[in-house]
């Protein structure tokens, strides 16, 4: 297994190239199970979490061919199981997302239930319900869910949690559904506006997406397109972190400054400045030490849970007291507690982090716990004295196109190493 290894102290400075979003790839991926012919996706990032979707779609029988630019066709026609193994399931929850279409398409599915996860116990109830509203007759048997339709039904669906793949995943199901599908409570996120941009170019009918209230009227039949995946705000986010806990000065470029509002503001009250334009945004903390912020999570257009962490590592060393509360996950805090082996001063109490910045972090070797808490264990390299090294780096494969090299590119003295 790799490691990371990061020599701290350099301010970044430089331009970074944003990756598609991997949180609308994998929707998409699954989505493309809907259509009656070939589907091309391009813009597809680089990422464990990818291939792991491409090899769940593959063990079905589905066509997938990749080209050298990491365009991806999909084409369902070959399909011969409506199956997702509890083997795939358990390494990426994600796999959930081809229920709805498996069961809308081809009238059965059987997907293994995932189970708990690092941040959180995440069921997927509200999925289930949902389909179930639709008609769907749904057993969960030996850990997998067994759903089976003859055609769905429109339904008047009012989720009890705002939940991201939960509104996909309905969203989905309801394009081929018999009828009208009305989402109440429906997740806002842009990546469920992208799903829905992708699902409307295959000849759906879906209005509302991207606020609360989405409406889809169910069609026949969806056709094979080609589509561009949009870009990924949280890894755009964490590298614009990156110039400000450097003290640095970065540039991300390829990305949509309207998806970052919350991230920006927040860099603002840091004391950075930041400036944007049509597909760019910099950030300039040049000789400045950070102030401290407080953030709460909450579904889109709010901040994102998948930010809290980066933040928290600001905080660390940022002048002030900056709280950080996690409404969504109940277990999203473990890369606080590698912070603090590096010499960070954080206090928890329930859904809460307390941050007293500190004058500078010590290196330390770390371990990457989840995704977007490996991130942060980066970020945190970046500004400690001596080398940090990171094991576990597997999390950050799942959500960050090639990281060493990108930070490397910023002048960060970051590289893999095998163990
Ligand atoms: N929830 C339920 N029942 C359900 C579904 C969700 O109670 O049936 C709860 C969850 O337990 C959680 C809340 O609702 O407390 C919100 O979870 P959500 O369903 O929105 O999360 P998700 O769809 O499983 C996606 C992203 C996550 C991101 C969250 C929140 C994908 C593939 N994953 O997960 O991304 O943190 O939304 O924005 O889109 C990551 O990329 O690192 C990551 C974890």
């Amino acid at each position: 297994m790799d490691k990371l290894q990061i020599g701290g102290g350099v301010a970044l400075e430089g331009e970074v190239r944003i990756s598609g979003a991997k949180n609308a790839t994998l929707p998409i991926l699954a989505g493309a199970l809907l259509a009656d012919g070939p589907v091309t996706i391009g813009n597809v990032p680089h990422l464990q979490d990818v291939t792991t979707t491409i090899e769940l779609l593959g063990r079905m029988g589905v066509t997938v061919t990749i080209d050298e630019r990491m365009r991806i066709e999909v084409d369902p026609s070959t399909i011969r199981e409506y199956f997702a193994p509890y083997e795939l399931v358990k390494t990426m929850r994600a796999s959930i997302l081809v229920l709805g279409p498996l069961l809308a398409r081809f009238g059965r599915a059987d997907v293994s239930l995932p189970g708990g996860c690092a941040i959180g116990a995440r069921p997927v109830n509200i999925h289930v319900a949902g389909l179930q509203a639709m008609g769907a007759d749904i057993h969960i048997e030996g850990g997998y869910i067994r759903a089976r339709a003859e055609r769905l039904k429109g339904a008047r669906l009012v989720l009890d949690t705002v939940t991201v793949t939960g509104t996909e995943n309905l969203m989905m199901a309801a394009t081929l559904a018999d009828g009208e599908t009305v989402i109440e409570n429906a997740a806002r996120e842009p990546e469920v506006v992208d799903l829905a941009n992708f699902l409307i170019a295959m000849g759906a009918k879906i209005a509302g997406a991207g606020t609360d209230r989405v409406v889809i009227e169910g069609v026949r039949a969806l056709r094979g397109v080609h589509y561009e995946v949009l870009p990924d705000r949280i890894e755009a986010g964490t590298y614009l972190v990156a110039g400000a806990i450097t003290a640095g000065h970065v540039r991300i470029k390829h990305a949509r400054p309207e998806h970052l509002d919350a991230v920006v503001v927040k860099l603002r009250e840091a004391g950075a400045s930041v400036a944007s334009g049509d597909n760019w945004v910099e950030v300039d903390m040049r000789g400045r030490r950070p102030r401290s912020v407080d953030v709460r999570t909450a579904p889109y257009p709010a901040f994102p849970t998948d930010m809290q962490a980066q933040f928290a590592a600001l905080d660390t060393i940022a002048s002030g007291v900056g709280t950080v509360v996690e409404t969504i996950f109940e277990n999203r805090f473990m890369h606080m507690l590698e912070m603090r082996r590096m010499g960070a001063e954080i206090r928890l109490e329930g859904n809460t982090a307390i941050i007293h910045g500190v004058g500078r972090l010590t290196a330390a070797p770390v371990m990457a716990t989840d995704l977007r808490a490996s991130a942060s264990l980066v970020l945190a390299g970046l500004i400690a004295e001596g080398r940090t090294e990171i094991e576990r780096i597997y999390h950050i494969d799942r959500g960050y196109e090639t990281i060493e090299e990108k930070l490397a590119q910023l002048g960060a003295r970051i590289k893999r190493v095998p163990n």
